[in-house]
């Protein structure tokens, strides 16, 4: 049998990514969404590129979970993007009725998933959901690291005029204005990027890479990123859904590691067929470990704002 994967959400990153899950002819892929027809109209859609493209994966639109029944990996995209202006931390609350709602919907249908989340803001969203759900800890990961990782290895590419696919780094902590972006162990090609960037430029970098997102939500006028989100979460599927145990930094919930309990964070963690098999805990200098504890702190103010 075809493995199944749900995408709650058929908006820009939803739908975006049930395209490229689609693409990848590994699953079928069901995609609900509360406004009526507009997700089985875009499931059609993208069933109809199938010929074209040479998938057979089922593409599915839908307002209804008894759809969803089953599914091994459910990825939470519903909620509210940021407008201009505004912060991540700003859509807390409206998205905490909104993901606790589909948690308990996601639930009910698929109890053996493991869940990805993606809604902002992101730590407290992958919180809730492993509160609701009641889901131990290696089934519910939150999407943000890979993406603010990818803007670094994008900035650092560029200034040295090297492939992306050469640039290896790290971006710890919550998906926000605290993200600890660890240049120190950034390479190209093995290379130490303070052999190859002066430290200006470094920092200059680190920024843009902390304001990654509020750049492009800028520059839209309205929304958010959506096309290096959804292939962001298309490695964390891939991983699991393949099993191929690739380390990349994910929202995960902390059980002490890094000095950190019961809190989600983005710290590097091993995807398998069980979702986190292992949090990797990679020795930090006390100035990384003193903004990493700042930047948890920042995701338990949210998580506090819950009040969960
Ligand atoms: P969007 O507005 O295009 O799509 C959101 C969709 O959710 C809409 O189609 C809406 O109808 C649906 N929705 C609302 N309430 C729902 C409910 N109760 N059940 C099911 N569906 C519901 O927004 P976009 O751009 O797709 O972003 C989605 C979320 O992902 C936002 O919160 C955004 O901030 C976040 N995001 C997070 C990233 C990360 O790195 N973790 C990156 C990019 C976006
Ligand atoms: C981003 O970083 C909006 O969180 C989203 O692009």
């Amino acid at each position: 049998m075809r493995s199944k994967i749900t995408v709650v959400g058929a908006g820009f990153v939803g739908s975006t990514l049930v395209q490229r899950l689609a693409e990848r002819d590994y699953a079928d892929v069901v995609m609900y969404d509360i406004v009526p027809n507009m997700p089985q109209g875009k499931a059609l859609d993208m069933l109809q590129a199938g010929p074209v493209l040479g998938y057979d994966s089922l593409v599915t639109g839908t307002n209804d979970y008894a759809d969803t029944a089953n599914s091994d990996i459910v990825v939470i995209t519903s909620g509210f993007p940021r407008k201009p202006g505004m912060t991540r931390d700003d859509l807390v609350k409206k998205n905490q009725e909104i993901v606790s709602q589909v948690t308990e919907q996601i639930v009910k249908h698929s109890p053996n998933c493991i869940i990805i989340v993606v809604t902002n803001p992101l730590d407290a969203m992958a919180q809730l959901a492993l509160h609701v759900s009641g889901f131990p800890r290696e089934r519910v990961i939150g999407m943000a690291g890979v993406l603010d990782t990818a803007r670094f290895r994008t900035f650092i590419a560029q200034e040295v005029g090297a492939s992306v696919r050469d640039v290896q780094a790290y971006v710890l902590g919550g998906h926000g204005d605290t993200m600890v972006p660890l240049s120190r162990m950034c390479t190209v090609a093995g290379v130490p990027i303070s052999a190859l960037i002066s430290q200006e430029r470094i920092e200059q970098i680190v920024q843009r890479t902390r304001d990654g997102g509020a750049e492009i939500v800028k520059l839209l006028g309205t929304g958010s990123a959506y096309f290096a989100p959804s292939a962001s979460v298309l490695q964390m599927v891939d991983s699991i859904l393949l099993d191929k145990k690739m380390i990349m930094p994910c929202a995960v919930y902390l059980n002490g590691e890094y000095g950190i309990k019961n809190l989600f964070v983005g710290v590097p963690a091993k995807l398998g067929a069980k979702g986190v098999e292992q949090v990797i805990e990679v020795e930090l200098t006390s100035d990384e470990h003193a903004l990493l504890q700042k930047s948890a702190e920042a995701v338990n103010e949210l998580v506090k704002v819950m009040g969960i």
